[in-house]
């Protein structure tokens, strides 16, 4: 075009200022999206894609001085670079340029002097003319026939460490191409790093992450027809993803399309985690999933035959049937052993035991047939002495398919809800016997005399281990705080080395030992004038402690069954947690039975304190509780997920959510469920939480998980909307259970009435439509089925993004005799069988 432009122009002076001015304008208003046969893309220039999403030209990264071939965002800055094609040869000067070249059927790039620095693949072009093009979806097109014949190349078939909507993720077994992820080195050096994240066809196909294309480092788990095995919490349709995986003759792959264009997404393997990022104007790109993010998903971590489940402590067991190769390992928390089988099989009279919920084990040994029944599967099992487990391969629409393993059983992750269900071959003398009740009961009464003797022998040991500690923080007496770090570092099992290597932050964390006197004289010896508040797990305290610093100090309640490494361990661990949307941990004290947790104090008291109060209610206005909600989510979403330990809150309520001097809102209380351990016997774990806020699964059968806490959340949402309080629980008294009233008037189109009218008085419609989205996600938190509860980055996803669509809402969770609509509520208030699993697992 600028040549065409140019020979016209040529005719008169006056005509070519005037051309040349078009053209400078319609070459920066408009760049091209394509390279022609034969001519090129110098250093400087760039081409665009239609809808200008995505740019293609030359960069250098931070921190570095060469120049790369890549494709970004157009308007996202700083640059967000998703495809390099140079990775293996940086240019380091700008004399380089990418040409389409027409007889070997190609793109090169090359510097001045002719050096190749990459091209892609030659292909036999027919008509010798093709083109490259910029698409909107990313993808860079080198096609026959002008720009519209045949697809001679193209960037998504070589990912560098960035996954597009639409891109292909694995097999073309017809050509042999694996497309697959490769870190950068260092967010300056875009060269390939140490980490892959690819599709293992071997066996039933799994995605992995791979550290040096060795070692295993996290596993998806195979798709079981609805989701990844290891992945319950995804939602393979969601309103604004869709997710496909296709396993055939000649394709192994899966991709991701969005529904509604405007959204802008990228999944990106960074170091050892996955991560998708959506783009939520004004916050940026935000986490919207990782992976791994929790202490059982590093590969194998409880080694064969070990069962990984984070509620648990510690977290290790071995399957039913199997016990610690190791057990001194065990006791200090190294499980990478595993387990071994108790009686050996004798294949005739073996049977099988389920393990429910869970992520199927390594399947690179195993094999599939999709065509039979569960029951088939489990006879071809049986019969076959070599087979060690089966599953169905299939759950949508009910199980079918069969998986059979015959290597040890690897990487099995236990889940509160969702997964699979996994049968594992047993000698007959190892299963319970069914039905044999006095068997049962003796098996329970030596597990209550065990346990006692247990719990005997680990009060003598604390007694024990609490003089020696005493002892200990006296001769260190003279100095005001002693950091605590050295003196753990020994006694603390790491739990998660990645974690630490990864922040850096490890030999720095501020967790200071306050001693019981520092504490005592601060509060005025606990003096009622001082008392802050009162929690389930303890009293709240005021502090002023020495150079003017106030305090916040949490007396925990006796009842905690822990002993002083665990707690230290977990003081660390929540230490470990720092977001703008968590009160901060300052320390804490350990004096004999007594244990404080230190925090940040927060100058504007508790959200209760504003919200469910006249007079102050009307301090916070609409943008304002938006921000508090979007504070809450930001400060879940990071507990849930990003923080990488996985903590639920479990007691997540309006008292809560602490406000500081700006009002901006701080999660407190978080992790401290952690430190009174988690018994994972439904029958005798005491459930903590609130009423009013717990999820019907947590209140009834004391089932949690992170979708108990998007419950709370949902009722939070809720509360602040309405400026009204969620007394009654589960039932449908509209009085009383704002849960029944928000239901009722959303079903009847009248949810803006639900609104706190003099907090959105005077708001446009832009800010009423943001209520309404609230009200409509507050909804979703709270329905019935965990399953049906988004989690916090979808719920962030929706709040941050009007365009963003969301489903609408099913019942709530909450128990009624009276259901309006005819539905029978019965199974919200019934145990819907997910207890009895977790019993089963251990
Ligand atoms: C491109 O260049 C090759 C030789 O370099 C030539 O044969 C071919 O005709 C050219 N194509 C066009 C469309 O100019
Ligand atoms: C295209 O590549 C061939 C060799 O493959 C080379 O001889 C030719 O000069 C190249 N053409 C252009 C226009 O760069
Ligand atoms: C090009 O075509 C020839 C003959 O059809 C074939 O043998 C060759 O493999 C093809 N090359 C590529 C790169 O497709
Ligand atoms: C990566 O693997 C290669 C062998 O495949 C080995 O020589 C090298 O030491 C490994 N690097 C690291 C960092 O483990
Ligand atoms: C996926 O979700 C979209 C939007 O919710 C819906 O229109 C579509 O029918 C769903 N597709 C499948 C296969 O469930
Ligand atoms: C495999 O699936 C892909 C995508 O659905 C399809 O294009 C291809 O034809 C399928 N192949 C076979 C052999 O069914
Ligand atoms: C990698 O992760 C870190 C922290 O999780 C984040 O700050 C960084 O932006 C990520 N890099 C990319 C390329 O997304
Ligand atoms: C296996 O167990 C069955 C039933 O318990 C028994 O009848 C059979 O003799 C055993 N076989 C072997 C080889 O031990
Ligand atoms: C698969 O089998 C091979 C060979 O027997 C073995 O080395 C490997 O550990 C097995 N892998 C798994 C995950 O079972
Ligand atoms: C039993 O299973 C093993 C491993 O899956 C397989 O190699 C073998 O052929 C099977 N035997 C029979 C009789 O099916
Ligand atoms: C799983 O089962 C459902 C229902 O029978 C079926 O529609 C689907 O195609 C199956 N998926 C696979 C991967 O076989």
């Amino acid at each position: 075009m600028v040549v065409t432009a140019m020979a016209a122009a040529a005719v008169r002076p006056l005509a070519l200022l005037l051309l040349l001015l078009i053209v400078f304008f319609s070459s920066t208003a408009s760049a091209s999206d394509t390279i022609l046969v034969n001519s090129s893309l110098a250093d400087g220039q760039t081409l665009v894609s239609a809808s200008e999403v995505f740019e293609l030209g030359f960069f250098t990264p931070p921190t570095s001085t060469a120049r790369f071939l890549g494709i970004w965002y157009k308007d996202i800055s700083p640059a967000t670079v998703v495809w390099v094609a140079n990775r293996e040869a940086p240019m380091s000067g700008t004399t380089g340029s990418l040409t389409v070249n027409g007889t070997g059927g190609r793109l090169v790039l090359a510097d001045r002097s002719g050096r190749v620095f990459w091209s892609s693949a030659p292909s036999n072009v027919s008509g010798g003319n093709p083109a490259a093009r910029l698409l909107d979806s990313g993808n860079f097109v080198l096609q026959d026939g002008g720009g519209a014949g045949e697809v001679l190349w193209q960037s998504f078939d070589y990912p560098s460490d960035t996954l597009l909507p639409g891109m292909k993720f694995g097999w073309d077994l017809a050509s042999g191409l694996d497309r697959y992820l490769t870190t950068w080195s260092s967010p300056g050096d875009p060269s390939p790093g140490d980490y892959t994240s690819k599709i293992d066809r071997r066996g039933v196909p799994e995605g992995f992450i791979w550290f040096n294309g060795t070692s295993p480092v996290y596993r998806d788990g195979p798709w079981n027809g609805q989701q990844f095995s290891g992945e319950p919490d995804m939602e393979p349709n969601n309103t604004n993803f869709r997710f496909h995986f296709v396993d055939n003759r000649t394709d192994v792959y899966y991709s991701l399309s969005v529904h509604s264009g405007g959204v802008l997404s990228r999944f990106v393997l960074n170091q050892s985690i996955a991560q998708r990022y959506v783009w939520l104007p004004p916050a940026g790109w935000s986490l919207y999933w990782s992976m791994p993010r929790d202490q059982c998903d590093p590969y194998a971590h409880c080694g064969a035959y070990g069962v990984c489940d984070t509620s648990a402590s510690p977290i290790c067991s071995c399957a039913a049937g199997f016990s610690p190769v190791s057990p001194q390992n065990w006791e200090l928390m190294d499980s990478s052993a595993g387990c071994a089988r108790r009686t050996r099989l004798n294949c005739t009279g073996d049977g099988f035991l389920p393990l429910r919920s869970v992520k199927l084990p390594d399947t690179t040994n195993a094999t599939m047939d999709a065509t039979i029944s569960v029951d088939q599967c489990r006879q071809r099992c049986q019969a076959n002495c070599s087979c060690l487990a089966y599953s169905a391969s299939n759950i949508s629409g009910g199980d079918s398919g069969c998986i059979i393993w015959s290597s040890p059983l690897i990487d099995i992750k236990k889940f509160a809800y969702g997964g699979d269900d996994l049968y594992v071959r047993l000698a007959a003398s190892d299963l319970p016997a069914n039905g044999d009740d006095s068997r049962k009961k003796s098996a329970a009464l030596a597990v209550v005399l065990s346990l006692s003797v247990l719990l005997l022998l680990g009060l003598g040991a604390f007694f024990v281990w609490a003089k020696f500690f005493r002892k200990k923080v006296r001769l260190d007496e003279s100095g005001q705080r002693i950091t605590l770090f050295d003196s753990w570092n020994h006694l603390a099992p790491v739990r998660d080395r990645t974690v630490e290597d990864e922040t850096g932050q490890g030999k720095e964390l501020n967790v200071t030992l306050f001693d019981m006197n520092t504490i005592a004289f601060s509060t005025d010896n606990f003096a009622k004038s001082a008392k802050l508040g009162e929690g389930g797990f303890g009293t709240v305290y005021k502090g002023e402690l020495g150079g003017g610093q106030t305090v916040a100090v949490k007396r925990l309640s006796k009842y905690s069954t822990q002993g002083l490494d665990e707690f230290k361990n977990e003081v660390m661990l929540i230490a470990k947690l720092q977001h703008v949307n968590l009160v901060r941990l300052l320390g804490c004290c350990i004096h004999g039975e007594e244990r404080m947790l230190v925090y940040e104090y927060m100058e504007n008291k508790s959200l209760d304190y504003f919200i469910f109060d006249k007079a102050r209610s009307a301090q916070l206005d609409w943008p304002k509780r938006f921000d508090i909600i979007l504070g809450i989510a930001r400060g879940l979403l990071y507990l849930h997920q990003d923080s990488r330990f996985k903590v639920i809150h479990r007691d997540l309520k309006a008292g809560n959510i602490l406000l500081d001097r700006d009002m901006n809102p701080k999660i407190s209380d978080f992790g401290v469920a952690r430190i009174f351990g988690d018994d994972t016997d439904s029958h005798t774990r005491k459930v903590v939480g609130t009423y009013g806020y717990m999820s019907p699964e947590y209140a009834m059968d004391g089932v949690f998980s992170v979708k108990s806490d998007v419950f709370s959340f949902g009722v939070l949402v809720l509360e602040i909307v309405s400026s009204r309080k969620n007394r009654g629980m589960y039932s449908s008294d509209e009085q009383t259970s704002l849960l029944s009233y928000a239901w009722k008037l959303w079903r009847e189109g009248n949810a803006l009435s639900l609104l706190d009218e003099a907090v959105v008085a005077g708001c446009g419609e832009y800010r009423r439509s943001e209520a309404l989205r609230c009200v409509q996600v507050g909804l979703l938190c709270v329905q019935e089925r965990p399953e049906d509860r988004p989690h916090m980055a979808a719920v962030f996803m929706m709040l941050g993004n009007l365009s963003a669509v969301a489903p609408q809402p099913r019942h709530p969770g909450f128990c009624s005799s009276t259901s309006t609509d005819g539905e029978p509520m019965t199974s919200a208030c019934t145990v819907n069988g997910v207890t009895v699993t977790v019993v089963e697992g251990r």
